[in-house]
């Protein structure tokens, strides 16, 4: 059964010729639709799409999907995540609502070593079988490419371990996933008095054994006050760079000290938070071809600035959007409601906020020749909404589960 006809659908949504381009500034605010359409694939990989109409013979099919009423748009991509975590932080969100800071959590051995106890006590087997399960469920929250880092092992082997299980679900699922290197999330409680050291372990120990079992895609670098300076992140990421891993970089979350700089000249695929922006931040990224990915889950859910996105697309700038699901800052790795969020909170039209979940989100984890539009020769990973009038009402009903089913290269997930 591999030929299918999707027919009748209300709106397909996303539509793009080959060979898009990442969309910037006032392009963000075109999304190109066609009312009543069709679409085809086979095998997996999108084959034709137009104006129901043209619908070709139903026949030439295995397979013939009726979308009365629904929209079909490109499942979600998902650039920035922590999936792999041991245990969730609820005493720490009841903390909060008692009135804690996310600092304070951290000074009082919560937050990130939190997680890096649990994470090195738990087995990778262990970690696995979680992990597919959160991932599971993601995709029938219609993601449909994902990006996962490390960062709550802080040791070599725990490192390693997290890395792996990326690997394992790599080959577990059929979605794209991108595995990024994020041993510099926090100092060990260990290296507190010798942090010097603990950027040795990284460019000493990890890197090279992560490059020889070839685990990560990219580097990351929790770049702010009280984590890692500009200085220790340039060594890092200069080292990373030697094995091939670009960065993708946690920066300008609660203070700006120069991070988007330091970003942009070590060739940054995108700079991640952002909450946090100067006038000088948006020059050095109107330079690059950084693009700033924006996490408005997190800012709902532990309460700190949402990412001065307006101001960004004014500037000519890209933006995409990611739900940076971790189980400290955003217990969530819902797109449908960072899409919403994003709309309700930073202002987004519609367009701009499903542009930046879909295509630029695609450009922001390099997986733009494979999904993140409606186009010909990408994988037929879809979206199908309950019955909606308009793209409009996927942020309008902020709340509601809006998913009938969901496509991943051409097979429904069930
Ligand atoms: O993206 N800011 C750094 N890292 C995560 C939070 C990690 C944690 O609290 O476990 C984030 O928000
Ligand atoms: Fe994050």
């Amino acid at each position: 059964m591999s030929k299918k006809l999707i027919k009748n659908i209300k709106q397909l949504i996303q539509v793009r010729p080959q060979h898009h381009q990442l969309l910037k500034g006032k392009e963000m605010g075109d999304l190109p639709i066609i009312e009543n359409a069709f679409l085809t694939f086979d095998n997996g990989i999108i084959t034709s799409y137009g104006h129901q109409f043209d619908c070709p013979n139903e026949s030439q099919f295995d397979e013939v999907i009726d979308a009365t009423g629904q929209l079909v748009l490109p499942t979600w991509v998902d650039s920035h995540t922590h999936l792999v975590f041991a245990k969730n932080r609820a005493d720490e969100f009841v903390d909060r609502i008692k009135g804690l800071s996310y600092e304070e959590i951290a000074n009082k051995g919560g937050g990130i070593l939190n997680s890096a106890k649990n994470l090195n006590e738990t087995s990778e087997d262990q970690l696995f079988e979680e992990a597919k399960i959160r991932l599971e469920n993601l995709i029938k929250q219609g993601t449909g490419a994902i990006e996962i880092k490390s960062g709550y092992g802080l040791t070599v082997e725990g490192e390693i371990k997290m890395l792996r299980v990326i690997k394992r679900l790599k080959t577990h699922f059929k979605l794209p996933i991108k595995a990024t290197f994020l041993g510099a999330h926090a100092f060990p409680t260990d290296y507190k008095q010798n942090q010097a050291g603990y950027i040795q372990l990284i460019i000493n120990d990890m890197l090279p054994r992560i490059a020889k079992e070839n685990l990560a895609d990219y580097v990351d670098v929790f770049l702010e006050t009280n984590y890692f300076n500009n200085e220790q992140s340039k060594q890092i990421l200069q080292a990373a760079y030697k094995y091939g891993l670009l960065p993708k970089i946690h920066v300008n979350q609660f203070t700006a000290i120069g991070g988007i700089k330091t970003a942009v000249d070590n060739k940054a695929i995108t700079v991640d938070h952002l909450e946090i922006v100067t006038a000088e931040d948006i020059e050095f990224l109107k330079t690059s071809d950084t693009i700033p990915v924006a996490l408005p889950s997190c800012s709902f859910f532990i309460q700190i600035p949402y990412t001065p996105a307006r101001e960004l697309l004014n500037h000519g700038l890209p933006l995409a959007l990611a739900s940076d699901f971790n189980p400290g800052t955003t217990p969530s790795g819902n797109m449908h409601f960072v899409v919403a969020l994003a709309c309700i909170q930073m202002k987004l039209t519609p367009e701009e906020a499903i542009n930046a979940a879909t295509l630029n989100a695609a450009y922001a984890m390099q997986v733009e020749h494979e999904v993140g539009s409606i186009t010909i020769g990408k994988k037929a990973n879809l979206i199908f909404t309950k019955p909606l009038n308009h793209f409009n009402d996927i942020p309008y009903f902020f709340a509601d589960n809006l998913i009938d089913k969901v496509y991943i290269d051409g097979e429904l997930v069930t």
